[in-house]
């Protein structure tokens, strides 16, 4: 495979850096996602973490099915503090309740 390729297009991760991170002792997807953030991207690895785990299996001879995948979290974004005091029904807190 050509160095350059991107493996991670949503954090642009090439090939050859991820071949360096394993070379330098990476060995699990979780590692490589924690150094070079791939899997980290708005796809959350779908794209590129099966494919970084066949590079880790073929630098190190490890059967790719004993590769552990990265840890997925959801994505998670700011949130006003406003929208969260407005509640379900767009009324200050406390204000939805029946009396
Ligand atoms: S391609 Fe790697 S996180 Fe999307």
């Amino acid at each position: 495979m050509n160095d350059d390729v991107i493996i991670c297009r949503c954090e642009d991760v090439t090939y050859d850096e991820i071949v360096r991170a394993v070379r330098d002792g990476l060995t699990t997807t979780e590692e490589i996602k924690r150094i070079l953030r791939c899997g980290m991207g708005p796809c959350q690895g779908r794209t590129c973490s099966r494919i970084i785990a066949r590079i880790i299996a073929q630098e190190t001879g490890t059967p790719v099915a004993e590769i552990e995948q990265p840890r997925v979290r959801p994505p998670t974004r700011p949130v006003e503090i406003g929208v969260l005091a407005r509640g379900r029904n767009g009324t200050e807190a406390g204000g939805d309740h029946e009396d």
